[in-house]
């Protein structure tokens, strides 16, 4: 009999089919936990991106973007505090497999395990007898499992390290960035690139890889100022559901992991005193109004304050971004309130002054931190847009919103007619110069090309027909509805753009 596949089998067979993504080095067999973006995943890729920047980087003259290496010195992560705290906990079987535990625990029991300590975990495991899940032998202890990937630099062998955030470059470069640009608190700086980590057990898909892609910003915020965020107004009403630790206290005494959630306004929890401070509220409405445009409902968006055990060393308070997933609700956006803790540290451990000066005042400002992991928006996106082949349509596909989309449209020439090629191809050249982002398919029957363009999402067809020649018209396929309407050619292009797009 035949399994029903789940959604992330069918997501992942179209990804791998029209080169939305695939395992790095596949011919060779991949590693866990690495993933390459193809043509189709990176154009979505580079429109999420320049979302991003668009909201958060460009409409914001206080945001200065940077592009710092990957590889960094030991004495980084020493004074950070990564090398001696950032590790999962893990339990190894007799024939060396070695898994997260805390997370197969959560799975099988039904409990929240991140942040327990490796004794209650050993406990847990001895107590319910839990087995490795790759051959079923009994699993022993539990060792801390450092997640950063080391190397060595040069001919000394320096010791160094690939970052496992972006953040860290954007401390180094703190006062070089504050200097040149004149920077007056409070200030952002952000950061796009790539950052590992050496995850025990990868796995979901691009959910939780080694080598992943984050986009990120510090802002750095007078400390007597943390309650005067400039965007505030602009998102002081936007609803956010807010998961509790009252909440989550709540659910553990019932040994559940189903949290509920507060819907309230982002003033609202500022007011409450739900958030550490109005920065940290105002980047909670900032994210619902970014996610509004990547077609993920806000119903299964949520925010939850992390238990104190599982926020990070470095923070003094997270709210996680999660969204429901088929698998369940996982971090795609962490946001932490970093206090003063990574300047004061690469202050003592560099021997360099980080601090500034205000007003005749020596300030080490704070930081708060939103966190994007982009491979996991990408997913999310990915999930929630597809849709599954069905009776009216033979075939699953991408509902992505226009502007996330690889392309606005693709131009067909109905039939291999070099009079009609001509056309096709004139209408093509011509929305490429207006900037329009189109593909040209004359290979194979209509309906194979019509279900390619659906595969990758793309919202809009013009097909070229021998209509086209008598009356100078074509029709515009609309991805949603698979609806035809014909349009003078000359009004085509302009029909394209995904501002003329719902
Ligand atoms: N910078 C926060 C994180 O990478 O989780």
């Amino acid at each position: 009999m035949n399994m029903p596949r789940s959604l992330l089998e069918e997501v992942m067979t179209v990804s791998l089919r029209r080169g939305i993504l695939y395992p790095s080095a596949e011919i060779y067999g991949g590693l866990a936990g690495f993933y390459d973006f193809g043509p189709i995943g990176t154009r979505i890729r580079n429109n999420l991106i320049h979302l991003w920047k668009t909201q958060f980087v460009e409409a914001r003259d206080y945001v200065y973007e940077i592009s710092g290496n990957t590889i960094l010195p030991s004495q980084v992560f020493k004074a950070s505090g990564h090398l001696d705290h950032f590790t999962d906990p893990s339990a190894e079987c007799s024939k060396g497999h070695v898994t997260r535990i805390d997370q197969l625990i959560e799975e099988l029991l039904k409990i929240p395990a991140e942040g327990k300590s490796n004794d209650e975990l050993a406990n847990l495991v001895m107590e319910h007898k839990i087995r490795c899940p790759v051959c079923g032998e009994p699993l022993r202890g539990v060792k801390s499992f450092g997640l950063m990937f080391g190397t060595n630099v040069g001919g000394d062998r320096r010791q160094a390290f690939l970052r496992p955030e972006t953040a860290q470059n954007i401390f180094l470069g703190f006062k070089r960035v504050q200097t040149a640009m004149r920077a007056k608190l409070p200030f952002g700086v952000a950061q796009i690139g790539r950052s590992y980590r050496n995850e025990i057990s990868p796995r979901q898909s691009i959910v939780r890889v080694r080598e992943f892609n984050q986009m990120e910003i510090e802002y750095f915020i007078d400390p007597r100022s943390l309650n005067e965020c400039p965007f505030f107004d602009m998102v002081s009403n936007v609803s956010i559901n807010l998961v509790t630790r009252e909440e989550q206290n709540k659910a553990a005494e019932k040994s559940s992991t189903d949290y509920s959630s507060t819907q309230l306004t982002v003033k609202e929890a500022f007011e409450k005193q739900f958030v550490p401070n109005q920065w940290m509220a105002s980047i909670l409405g900032d994210e619902m109004i970014f996610f509004q445009q990547l077609g993920i409902p806000a119903e299964i968006i949520r925010f939850r304050h992390m238990r104190p055990e599982e926020t990070p060393h470095y923070s003094g308070g997270n709210f996680d971004l999660e969204i429901q997933f088929s698998f369940g609700w996982k971090e795609v956006i962490g946001n932490a309130y970093r206090r003063d803790h990574d300047l004061q540290s690469h202050m003592k451990g560099s021997q360099k002054e980080l601090s500034i000066e205000v007003e005749g005042e020596k300030i080490t400002p704070h930081v708060v931190e939103p966190s994007f992991g982009i491979d996991r928006i990408l997913y999310a996106i990915l999930e929630h847009t597809y849709r599954p082949k069905d009776k009216s349509r033979g075939w699953s596909w991408f509902q992505f919103p226009p502007n996330l989309a690889p392309y606005h449209a693709v131009i067909l020439p109905l039939l291999n007619r070099p009079e009609l090629e001509e056309v096709a191809k004139e209408i093509y050249e011509k929305s490429r110069k207006m900037g329009l982002a189109v593909l040209y398919d004359d290979r194979g029957r209509i309906g194979r090309r019509y279900a390619r363009a659906d595969e990758i999402g793309i919202p809009k067809a013009v097909t070229i027909d021998p209509q086209t020649l008598d009356d100078d018209t074509a029709t515009i396929r609309n991805r949603d509805s698979a609806s035809q309407t014909r349009h003078s050619l000359k009004k085509i292009p302009s029909f394209l753009h995904p501002s003329k797009q719902k």
